[in-house]
């Protein structure tokens, strides 16, 4: 998620920019620019690194004078991390320029368009396409041509834009990214998220989709898409600066977690055309796709839990042998690979030391890597054969939530594709199934909503000493993540096991009062999972149950149930993982424990 500063007034825009651009930095970006009209052009300075590389460049904002600017951090979605892919971005004769948070799913198709039309770009991003795209409608009415292209982009999008001739306006529009507006003592301000205003106002009007606002020194209109002139109320901020970097969020973690229907929507949609799964980034034809022997997944933590589901589904689903390993024990045991293994690497970082070094031993025994990675222009990302992103914008809290969920989805692409075009899964067998992908985000945000009764349940295990998470199949590897996210925040000791494996030993660690999370969402499994559970309860268990809606059989054998609603049976991850998300939260919390930053923990192990 990129963050957006633009301001019109009587001071000196850069600094108010750069500070601006300052309270953003929480957010995670890779690069950052700002442009300022000076009375005759538009001047720019942009540039890959922190903002102090943009402060030093631009003096503090000193060499480039002027009263109108926008700003933006960029976190790379399409193209690398680099001077050249930062923004703000021109149009040809520097006429127009623009910043942008979002993904426009079409650009690739508007950007084919534009070169027919003669149009040159010297960058990789979406955002370029936007600013040309303008220049072809634009004919001295600067509304027009943003309704214009309003019309043409599909995706998400909170636009700053300074067109040269209208110096004396800054236009800002969105859609599913968020934009707000606000008057300051000298001026008007716009800012992809409140951090950045709180200085200067804390009235600010929040854009709704489709809006267009249209900014001067003294006032601010609000237009419709038919450039209709709307009334808006502006709303009163009583945040601190901390909460506001959460949005409000007590933690990260938890606004990550309410991040992921969004994730997810991200991750999925730009991939979906015409009930079609297209991943151009794969880089592997359909006969590539058809000699895959085998899949090696290999990643850590989170990630390799991610991986432990899609095998699972890659071999129900596409018959597709599959082999899933810890990066860490992969790198040293001598792997059998050949050309046709493909090679999964799955990091959110792109840095994890183990998952890179696993990368780079499989490229050396001739396998093709595809990496499944959130940061743009990560080493990971650098040195796969191809990189398949998750969409997920920056994760900040240390356990992840949103960047798991994206990798889900990834994965599920991944393996629906592949067993449609090996003739597995029919058209319309894979229609259906995406028709189920997209009731995904709904059915998330319906979870997490169902916070506070999670919040109470965890209230009763802050002392807990021990807590079992058990599944089979696809609920295992639910376990495995359900279980780490509890230990890795709250510090209670927690294992996973497949259910199955309670007789041989594990179960000797049950006593009376000890929970034991029953994840059960695979129907074929329910009878076994049934049994395992009056298992562990006749020996004292408190028994926590997440099943599938309508699955009430379980009520007999479960002190305490959820229920998440009905989805495909391979996409019963990325329901079941919230209430378990949640429970590990709350307990952290509740224990007094750094839940974004929790002891002994980085957000990327960058050393072995
Ligand atoms: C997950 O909550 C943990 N923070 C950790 O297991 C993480 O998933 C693991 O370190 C892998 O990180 P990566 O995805 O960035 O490679």
């Amino acid at each position: 998620m990129c963050g957006i500063v633009g301001y019109i007034g009587n001071r000196q825009a850069a600094p108010i920019l750069l500070d601006g651009l300052s309270k953003l930095e929480y957010r995670g970006y890779d690069s950052a620019g700002i442009a300022v009209y000076n009375g005759e052009k538009i001047d720019m300075v942009k540039a890959r690194g922190r903002l102090k590389v943009l402060g030093e460049l631009s003096h503090g904002g000193e060499i480039l004078p002027g009263t109108v600017g926008i700003g933006h951090t960029r976190w790379a979605t399409h193209g690398s991390p680099s001077d050249k892919n930062a923004h703000p971005h021109f149009n040809k004769d520097s006429s127009i320029v623009v910043v942008h948070n979002g993904i426009i799913e079409n650009y690739l198709k508007l950007k084919k368009k534009l070169e027919r039309k003669g149009y040159e770009f010297v960058s990789e991003t979406d955002t370029e396409v936007i600013a040309h795209l303008l220049d072809y409608y634009y004919t001295g009415n600067p509304l027009q041509a943003v309704t214009k292209i309003m019309h043409r982009m599909e995706g998400s999008y909170a636009l700053g834009i300074i067109f040269r001739d209208h110096p004396d306006e800054v236009y800002a529009v969105r859609k599913d990214s968020p934009l707000i507006v606000g008057h300051t003592d000298d001026g008007s301000i716009i800012a992809s998220d409140v951090p950045a205003v709180l200085k200067y106002t804390r009235n600010v009007y929040f854009i709704e989709n489709e809006e267009i606002v249209r900014l001067t020194r003294e006032d601010m209109e609000f237009f419709t898409v038919d450039e209709e002139p709307i009334e808006k109320t502006p709303v009163k901020i009583d945040w601190d600066i901390n909460a506001a970097e959460k949005g409000g969020y007590e933690h990260f973690m938890l606004k990550e977690m309410y991040e992921q229907p969004k994730a997810i929507t991200d991750t999925f949609s730009p991939r979906i055309k015409n009930g079609k799964i297209v991943i151009e980034e794969l880089g592997m034809s359909e006969e590539d796709i058809q000699s895959i022997r085998k899949i090696m997944i290999v990643a850590c933590g989170s990630a390799y839990h991610t991986g432990v589901t899609s095998k699972y589904i890659f071999e129900d689903l596409a018959r597709i042998p599959v082999e899933v390993d810890l990066a860490s024990e992969f790198r040293y045991r001598n792997p059998i690979l050949d050309a046709g293994t493909l090679v999964l690497v799955i990091s959110q970082s792109g840095e994890t030391a183990d998952t890179l070094a696993a990368l780079r031993e499989s490229k050396k025994r001739g396998a093709r890597v595809l990496g499944i990675v959130n940061v743009v222009g990560s080493s990971i990302a650098r040195e796969a054969d191809n990189v398949m992103y998750t969409w997920a914008g920056p994760e900040i809290a240390v356990a992840t939530t949103k960047a798991y969920s994206a990798q889900l989805i990834a994965l599920y692409l991944l393996a629906m594709k592949f067993a449609n075009i090996r003739g597995i899964l029919p058209d319309e067998g894979l229609s259906r199934m995406l028709e189920e992908l997209r009731a995904l985000p709904c059915q998330v945000e319906m979870l997490l909503n169902n916070k506070e009764r999670i919040q109470r349940f965890a209230n009763r295990y802050l002392a807990a000493k021990d807590i079992f998470f058990i599944g089979r199949g696809i609920d295992y590897a639910i376990s495995l993540e359900g279980s780490l996210k509890l230990k890795e925040i709250s510090y209670i000791h927690s294992e996973a096991y497949a259910a199955g494996e309670l007789k041989h030993g594990t179960i000797s660690l049950v006593e009376k009062g000890t929970l034991v999370a029953s994840v059960l969402t695979q129907r074929e499994l329910y009878k076994k999972m049934i049994s395992n559970m009056e298992e562990v309860r006749t020996r004292g268990a408190f028994v926590l149950a997440v099943t599938n809606e309508g699955n009430t059989e379980v009520e007999r054998v479960a002190d305490y149930v959820i229920y998440i609603p009905e989805t495909n049976k391979y996409f019963t991850n990325s329901l079941a993982i919230i209430p378990l998300q949640l429970f590990g939260y709350y307990i952290s919390v509740g224990r007094g424990c750094d839940v974004d930053k929790p002891r002994n923990l980085a957000k990327s192990v960058t050393v072995e």
